[in-house]
């Protein structure tokens, strides 16, 4: 069986304008912004590392910054509900800026909708 990656369904031009895109959201967010740093050029970077491993590429994220851990790594930030659902609209409306469409986009945000949840680490009335 001959199965293409979604990274490679995706492409590199377009995984990296979805991120340049989400993160312009992010950055705008009132309810993400604050734990953001102002700066996101390098947020940004690791974020297209990380996701080329997540789609099935190359595990550029791994190789400089070791094994993701990422509920570990988001432990620092209060991750809530209204926070995850306001992560994954920013991610929608960035698919929809760089013309992500069809199965290969409902799989990818499928799974990021799931990782997002494990993401949680606050309930929303501690913020
Ligand atoms: C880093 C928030 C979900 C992947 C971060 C950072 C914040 C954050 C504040 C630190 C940024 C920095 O200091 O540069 C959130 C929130 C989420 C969420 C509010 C809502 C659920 C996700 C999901 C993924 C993800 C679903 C992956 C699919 C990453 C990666 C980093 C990161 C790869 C960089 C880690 C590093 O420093 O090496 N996130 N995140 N995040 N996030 Fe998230």
């Amino acid at each position: 069986e001959n199965k293409t990656l979604p990274f490679e369904a995706i492409g590199e031009g377009t995984l990296h304008r979805l991120v340049d895109a989400f993160y312009r959201r992010v950055g705008m967010h009132p309810d993400l912004a604050p734990i953001f740093p102002d700066d996101l050029t390098e947020t940004a970077r690791k974020q297209k590392q990380f996701l080329t491993q997540y789609l099935g590429g190359p595990p550029l994220y791994t190789n400089e910054h070791g094994h993701p851990m990422l509920r570990a790594r988001h432990l620092p930030f209060e991750i809530t509900p209204v926070r995850a659902t306001a992560w994954l609209a920013c991610m929608a409306e960035a698919m929809d800026e760089v013309g992500l469409e069809g199965p290969v986009r409902e799989d990818f945000y499928a799974r990021l909708y799931l990782t997002a949840q494990h993401m949680i680490n606050t309930p929303d009335d501690e913020t």
